[in-house]
C-alpha cells in the first residue's frame, strides 16, 4: 500500500503501524512506551504525529497505516504535541541526571533535548516514591518512573512472570513488587534495559563509571549451549556491566541474568594468576618458557616411561572451538587416545550411535513451529532462560509442551502435561503409559533431550527407550547441552573413540570415567575443577591423590588443584582471548578478547599451540586456525542427522533403591558463573534444600534426619521438605548443598541409613 511521510513515498504492509514503518526507513519518531516486542498501549503520548485530515496528533505506535495516508513527523503540529507530551512526562521526574546511572544513555534525556521545551508551566512540588530493595540485581529509584509500563508488561508478555505491576491511580501510580519480596526471575535484568529512564537500574554496575566512558565490545555467553549475543562494556581494562546485542533468531534483544552477571566471576579472588610447579609438596611459582619446556618434558617421559595408556586428558566443554581443537590435535599427535569431554557422564554404551554433534536439530527460532514438544531431563525456566521466552511464544502459537523430568521445577510457560520420574520409571512410562499422551506421528512433534539425561547412569537405556518411543510419534530430537560448546567437543574429536568430524579412532581411548576410575599415572585437565565438573569428585579426587603427576590448564585455583596439581598453568577466561563456540543450532560465532589477561595468563589456545611447536609442524595464529576449524564443519547440516539410539544399552548396574538427582543449579553450571557474587546473591543460589518424597519421610517419624554415606563421605541432616509428587525414593540436592563440600554424584542410586 502507498502511503506518504514527510511527502515522500513509501510501500507499507497491511496492519503496519506509522512508528513500524519509520523505524524500517530510518525515520525517527521518539517514544516511550513502545517496544517492537512488547504489545502496544499508547500510553505515553510521545510519539503524537501530524496525520493529513485528522484534527489532532494521533500515537504513531498505534495508529496503523492507511492507503495514501499522508504523515509529518516534523511538522508544527508534530512539533508542539510532543513538546506538551514532553513537559507531562516531566512533571514528577526530577532532574537528577547528574547522579544517575542512566545519564548518557537515557531516552528521557535524548528525548527530552531534541523535543521538550526549556521551561515548564509547572510549579507544583514533584511526588515523591519510596524505594524498595527488590533485588540484588536491580536497583530502584521509583521517582524517576514515567510509568511507561514497559517492564510490567515484560513480565506478563514475554518472561511470564508477573513480578512487576502498576498499582493506583493517577497521581498515587507506581509501580511496585506485585508479590512482596524479590524480582526473582531468571530474565529479570530485562527490565533494566527496557526501563527508558533511571527507575531500573544495574545494581552491581551502579556509580562505577559513566556511559560515555565505556568501550564496546561483542561477544559470545559462555554460560549455555544457546550462544546469546551480548555486548560487553569496559572502562580501564575492566568489565562492568554487559548488554544484549540484538540477534534475532537467537536471543532477540534478551538476555538471561546468567549472561548478563556471569562475567562478574573473572574478578574472583581465586583466579590463577602464575605458573606454578609442585616442588616438596608446594606449588611455586615460575616462569612461562620454563613452564612450557618443563610441560613438554614432563609429557614425554610421562608417555616413555608409563605408555600413551597410561595418561589421561580432559577437557571442559566450557572451552573455545579452538582450544578443544587443538587439546586433542596436540595430543593425539603424541599417540594419546584417553582424551574426554564428557567428565559429567558415567554411562557411555550409547557413544557409537551418537551423531556427530549434539544437536536441537533445527533453528532456535524455529521452536514455535512445532505442535508437540516433549521436554525430557530440563527445566528450561532455569537452565535456558532465553529458550523459554521462545517456548512462551510457542505456546501462545498453540504449540503443547510435554514436560518429563527428574525434578519438580515448574516452568514459565504454561505446560500441557508434566510427570516427575525417576531413572527407572522413565523408561516404563515412555514405553507403555505416555499412550495417554494422544500426540500423533502426523503431527509436528519435537523431543529436546536435556542435561540430567547425559547424566543419568543408565543413559543408554533412557535414549533408547525415547528412541522407540519417538517411532510411536515419528518426531524430530534434539539435544540441549549442559555447557556451551559441547557441539564442538564432540565435532572436533575431544573423545576416546572418534576423530574430527565423527571419524572413527584407530585406537579406542578410555572414557571420562574410565579414566579417573582407572587411576591413570597421568592426568591432564584443562578448564575442569574437580570439586564440581565431574560426575564423582570423590573418585577424581583419590584418582588425582594416587596418579605420578597432574598438569592443570585452569583459570582458578581450587582446594583441590592446590592440593594434587604438579603443575598449573593458567589460562585465561572467555574475556581475556579469542574465540569461537558452536551454539546448539549450529552457528559458529566468533569473539575477540574483552579485556587484556594479568601478565602471566595465557590464552589456552596460544599454550596449546605453543606446545604443538615441540612436535609437530602444524602452527597457527587465530586466523588459519579459525579458518580450518569452520573449513572443517562447512558442510554439516544439523537437519540430516539421523539419531538412532535403537540398540544401545546400558552397563551399569542401578544400585540401590534410592534415586538422587542433584538439581543442576543456575548459577552454579560452569567455574565461571558460580563466582559472580551478584548472582551468588539470587534466591535461586540460596536454594540449599534437600527435597525428599513421601515415603521417605514416612520412615522418619521416630528419629527425623537422613543419614548416608556416599562414597565414603557421611551426610546428616534434619533439614529437608517433602514433596508429595515426587516419585517413591527420591531425594533432590542442590549443587550447593552438602555443606557447600563436593557436589558428588551428579545422580545415583544410594542407599539410605535411618
Ligand atoms: S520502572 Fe521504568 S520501565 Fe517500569 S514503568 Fe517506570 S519507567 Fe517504565
Ligand atoms: S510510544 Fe506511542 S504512545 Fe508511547
Amino acid at each position: 500500500m502507498k502511503v506518504f511521510i514527510n511527502n515522500r513515498e513509501y510501500t507499507a504492509e497491511s496492519n503496519e503501524t506509522i512508528i513500524e514503518l519509520c523505524d524500517k526507513v530510518g525515520i525517527h519518531i521518539p517514544r516511550f512506551c513502545y517496544h517492537k516486542h512488547l504489545s502496544v498501549v499508547a500510553s505515553c503520548r510521545m510519539c503524537l504525529v501530524d496525520i493529513e485530515g485528522v484534527n489532532h496528533a494521533q500515537p504513531a505506535c498505534s495508529t496503523p497505516l492507511r492507503e495514501n495516508m499522508k504523515v509529518f513527523t516534523h511538522s508544527n503540529k508534530t512539533k508542539i504535541a510532543q513538546k506538551n507530551s514532553m513537559e507531562f512526562l516531566l512533571i514528577n521526574h526530577p532532574l537528577d541526571c547528574p547522579i544517575c546511572d542512566q545519564g548518557g544513555e537515557c531516552e528521557l534525556q535524548d528525548v527530552s533535548l531534541e523535543h521538550g521545551d526549556d521551561h515548564s508551566t509547572y510549579m507544583q512540588l514533584k511526588r515523591v516514591v519510596i524505594d524498595k530493595d527488590i533485588s540484588p540485581l536491580i536497583s530502584t529509584d521509583m521517582t524517576r518512573c514515567i510509568h511507561c509500563s514497559r517492564c510490567v508488561r515484560f513480565g506478563e508478555e514475554i518472561s511470564n512472570v508477573k513480578e512487576l505491576g502498576l498499582l493506583n491511580r493517577g497521581e498515587d501510580m507506581k509501580i511496585d513488587v506485585v508479590i512482596e519480596g524479590e524480582v526473582t526471575s531468571e530474565l529479570s535484568g530485562n527490565m533494566i534495559d527496557l526501563c527508558p529512564v533511571g527507575a531500573l537500574n544495574n545494581k552491581p554496575y551502579r556509580y562505577k563509571a559513566r556511559t560515555w566512558d565505556l568501550k564496546q565490545h561483542a561477544g559470545i555467553s559462555p554460560h549455555d549451549c544457546l550462544g546469546s549475543n551480548i555486548y560487553y562494556h569496559t572502562y580501564n581494562n575492566k568489565i562492568l556491566r554487559a548488554v544484549p546485542m540484538e540477534n534475532e533468531q537467537i536471543n532477540q534483544t534478551w538476555l538471561s541474568d546468567r549472561d548478563r552477571f556471569g562475567y562478574e566471576g573473572i574478578y574472583s579472588k581465586d583466579r590463577a594468576f602464575k605458573p606454578m610447579i609442585s616442588q616438596d609438596g608446594k606449588l611455586i611459582e615460575c616462569e612461562n618458557q620454563i613452564l612450557l619446556d618443563r610441560l613438554n618434558h614432563i609429557i614425554i617421559n610421562a608417555i616413555k616411561n608409563h605408555g600413551t595408556e597410561n595418561i589421561g586428558c580432559l577437557i571442559s566443554p566450557q572451552s573455545t572451538s579452538e582450544e578443544l581443537y587443538l587439546f586433542q590435535k596436540l595430543f593425539k599427535s603424541l599417540g594419546i587416545a584417553n582424551i574426554d569431554h564428557r567428565t559429567n557422564e558415567r554411562d557411555f554404551s550409547y557413544q557409537d550411535d551418537y551423531p556427530i554433534m549434539p544437536s536441537l536439530g533445527i533453528n532456535i527460532n524455529e521452536i514455535n513451529e512445532f505442535q508437540n514438544i516433549f521436554l525430557i531431563g530440563v527445566n528450561i525456566k532455569s537452565e535456558f532462560p532465553i529458550l523459554s521466552i521462545h517456548l512462551n511464544n510457542a505456546v501462545k502459537d498453540k504449540t503443547k509442551i510435554f514436560s518429563i523430568n527428574f525434578d519438580m521445577l515448574d516452568e514459565d510457560f504454561p505446560v500441557f502435561y508434566k510427570k516427575i520420574v525417576n531413572n527407572k520409571n522413565i523408561l516404563s512410562l515412555l514405553s507403555n503409559d505416555i499412550e495417554e499422551i494422544n500426540v500423533q506421528p502426523n503431527e509436528k512433534n519435537l523431543i529436546i533431550i536435556g542435561p540430567t539425561v547425559s547424566q543419568l547412569p543408565n543413559q543408554s537405556d533412557v535414549l533408547s527407550t525415547i528412541n522407540k518411543f519417538n517411532e510411536s510419534i515419528n518426531a524430530r530430537i534434539g539435544f540441549l547441552t549442559d555447557f556451551c560448546n559441547n557441539t564442538s567437543a564432540w565435532l572436533l574429536g575431544n573423545l576416546p573413540h572418534r576423530d574430527i568430524c565423527g571419524k572413527k579412532s584407530k585406537i579406542i581411548g578410555k572414557n571420562a570415567y574410565e579414566m579417573i576410575s582407572e587411576k591413570l599415572s597421568t592426568y591432564i585437565l584443562f578448564n575442569l575443577e574437580p570439586e564440581h565438573d565431574f560426575w564423582d569428585s570423590n573418585i577424581v579426587e583419590s584418582a588425582l591423590k594416587n596418579s605420578k603427576c597432574n598438569i592443570i590448564f585452569t583459570s582458578y585455583i581450587t582446594p583441590m588443584i592446590e592440593k594434587y596439581a604438579d603443575m598449573v598453568i593458567p589460562i585465561s577466561t572467555f574475556a581475556e582471548c579469542d574465540g569461537s563456540y558452536i551454539n546448539i543450532d549450529g552457528t559458529f560465532q566468533s569473539f575477540s578478547k574483552i579485556v587484556e589477561p594479568k601478565k602471566d595468563i595465557s590464552s589456552g589456545w596460544s599454550i596449546l599451540n605453543n606446545l604443538l611447536k615441540y612436535n609437530s609442524s602444524d602452527i597457527y595464529d587465530i586466523k588459519t586456525l579459525r579458518s580450518e576449524i569452520k573449513d572443517l564443519i562447512k558442510d554439516i547440516d544439523i537437519r540430516n542427522f539421523k539419531i538412532n539410539f535403537k540398540n544401545v544399552k546400558s552397563k551399569n548396574q542401578l544400585e540401590g533403591n534410592t534415586f538422587i538427582v542433584t538439581r543442576r543449579n543456575t548459577y552454579k553450571t560452569d567455574s565461571i558463573v558460580r563466582r559472580a557474587e551478584s548472582l551468588n546473591m539470587t534466591m535461586q543460589s540460596k536454594d540449599n534444600n534437600i527435597y525428599i518424597s513421601n515415603n521417605i519421610a514416612n520412615q522418619f517419624k521416630d528419629n527425623g534426619y537422613i543419614d548416608f554415606e556416599n562414597n565414603n563421605i557421611r551426610y546428616k541432616t534434619n533439614e529437608f521438605t517433602v514433596k508429595t509428587n515426587l516419585p517413591d525414593n527420591t531425594i533432590i540436592f542442590s549443587t550447593n548443598n552438602l555443606n557447600g563440600k563436593y557436589t558428588g554424584p551428579k545422580s545415583q542410586n544410594i542407599n539410605i541409613k535411618i
